[in-house]
C-alpha cells in the first residue's frame, strides 16, 4: 500500500463535508492502496458537528482510515497537507451586499491561503468548493506565494457533471456514452455550458458530434439552439435553485461527489475525455492572466492542462464574456479591499 495522505476538509461539520468524508475514507478520492490522514477544520460553533462526523467515521471501521483530527487552528489543519478541500464558506445572509459576501470570505480564505503557505506538504493541491469558489480560490492563492498558482482550483465540476446528465437526458443514452462537454467561466448563473465540442456515441461506438445530433432529434439547427439558450443552459445555471426547490434542501450529495471526481481526475488523470475545473488563466481563451476561470481541461501527470485549440461559436463567446467581466469585477472589489496582498 502507499505512504499515507494527509487530506484536509474545511467545513467539516457541514453538509457537504459530511457527505464527502466517508467516501474520501472509503478510497473514492486516492484509490483503494492509499492511507488516509483525515485533518477536520471548523469554525469554533461547527465542532462538535465534525466531532460526530470524526465519531462515525471511527464506527465505519474503515481499512483506508489512518486517523482523523478535528481541530478549529488552520495552522494545525494544514500542517503537511497533501491535499486541501476548502468546503467551508461565508453564506450570503439576508440583505448582505456583494461585498460584505467578498469581505467575509475574503477574511477566510486570505488566512488559509496563508496558513497551506506555511505548512502544507509541498505537492499540496487545493479544491475550493465554498462560494463565491472563483474568487475565493484566488484570494487564497493570492496569501501563498510560496506555492505555484496552478495548486488553487475552484469546483465547476458539479456543474460539468450536471450538463453532462441533462445532455444525456435529452439524446436518451447513458452518460458514459457523452464526452467532451465544457463549462466555462464563473460558478455562478454566469457560467457558460457548452456542448458545440461534445460527441456522443451510438449504439456500435462510433462518436457524432452533438450539435448534429441535436438539429436531428429537434427538427433543424435553429430549434437545437433554441433548446440550447432557452431550456439547457438555464436549467444546468440553476440546477441548484431547482433542487433547493424539490428537495427542500441545497445540492449536497452531487456537490461532494463533483469535489471527489474533481481531486481523483487531478491526482489519477483524466484519460480522453476532458472536464471542466477553474484554475488561474494561463491567457487562454483571451481570458485574464490569473483570473481563476472554468475551462475545459485534462489533467496529466498530476497536472491540470487546458484543452487549447477549441473554436468558440460567437453565441458561446458572448456568455464567456459576460462570466468572464463578472469575475473581473468580483477580482477587483477584493482587490479594492485589499484582499490580494
Ligand atoms: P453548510 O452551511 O452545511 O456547511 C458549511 C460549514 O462550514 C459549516 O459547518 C460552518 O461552520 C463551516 N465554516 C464556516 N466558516 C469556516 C471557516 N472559516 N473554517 C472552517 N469551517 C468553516 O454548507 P454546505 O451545504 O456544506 O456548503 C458549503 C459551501 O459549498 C457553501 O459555500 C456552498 O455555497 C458551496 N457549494 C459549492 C458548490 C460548487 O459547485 N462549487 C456546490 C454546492 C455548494
Amino acid at each position: 500500500s502507499g505512504e499515507p495522505q494527509t487530506i484536509t476538509v474545511t467545513g467539516a461539520g457541514g453538509q457537504i463535508g459530511y457527505a464527502m468524508l466517508f467516501r474520501i475514507a472509503s478510497g473514492a478520492l486516492l484509490g483503494p492502496d492509499v492511507p488516509v490522514r483525515l485533518r477536520l477544520l471548523e469554525i469554533p460553533q461547527g465542532l462538535r458537528s465534525a466531532q460526530g462526523a470524526a465519531l462515525e467515521l471511527g464506527d465505519c471501521a474503515f481499512g483506508l482510515l489512518d486517523s482523523i483530527e478535528v481541530t478549529d487552528d488552520p495552522a494545525r489543519a494544514f500542517d503537511g497537507a497533501n491535499i486541501a478541500l476548502l468546503v467551508g464558506s461565508r453564506p450570503r445572509g439576508p440583505g448582505m451586499e456583494r461585498g460584505d459576501l467578498l469581505a467575509a470570505n475574503g477574511a477566510i480564505f486570505g488566512p488559509q491561503g496563508a496558513a497551506l503557505n506555511a505548512g502544507a506538504a509541498d505537492d499540496i493541491r487545493v479544491a475550493v468548493v465554498g462560494n463565491p469558489a472563483n474568487t475565493n480560490a484566488l484570494i487564497a492563492a493570492a496569501h501563498a506565494p510560496d506555492i505555484p498558482g496552478e495548486r488553487f482550483t475552484a469546483l465547476t465540476r458539479l456543474d460539468h457533471n450536471r450538463a453532462v446528465g441533462q445532455l444525456a437526458l435529452r439524446l436518451g443514452v447513458p452518460v458514459s456514452r457523452i464526452s467532451g462537454v465544457s463549462i466555462w467561466g464563473n460558478h455562478s448563473a454566469t457560467q457558460v455550458p457548452d456542448i458545440n465540442h461534445a460527441t456522443v456515441a451510438d449504439e456500435h461506438g462510433v462518436w457524432h458530434p452533438v450539435p448534429e445530433r441535436l438539429a436531428e432529434v429537434f427538427g433543424s439547427a435553429p430549434a437545437a439552439e433554441q433548446w440550447l439558450a432557452g431550456e439547457f443552459i438555464p436549467r444546468v445555471a440553476k440546477r441548484g435553485a431547482e433542487i433547493i426547490e424539490v428537495r427542500g434542501s441545497s445540492s449536497v450529495g452531487s456537490a461532494a461527489a463533483a469535489a471527489i471526481d474533481h481531486v481523483r481526475d487531478w491526482v489519477a488523470g483524466t484519460g480522453a475525455d476532458h472536464t471542466s475545473v477553474a484554475l488561474a488563466s494561463d491567457g487562454s481563451y483571451a481570458v485574464p492572466q490569473g483570473l481563476v476561470s472554468s475551462f475545459p481541461a485534462r489533467s496529466v501527470g498530476g497536472q491540470w492542462h487546458i484543452v487549447q485549440g477549441l473554436s468558440i461559436t460567437p453565441a458561446v463567446q458572448l456568455r464567456i464574456d459576460a462570466s468572464v467581466a463578472e469575475l473581473v469585477a468580483e477580482r477587483d472589489a477584493v482587490a479594492a479591499l485589499g484582499l490580494l496582498g
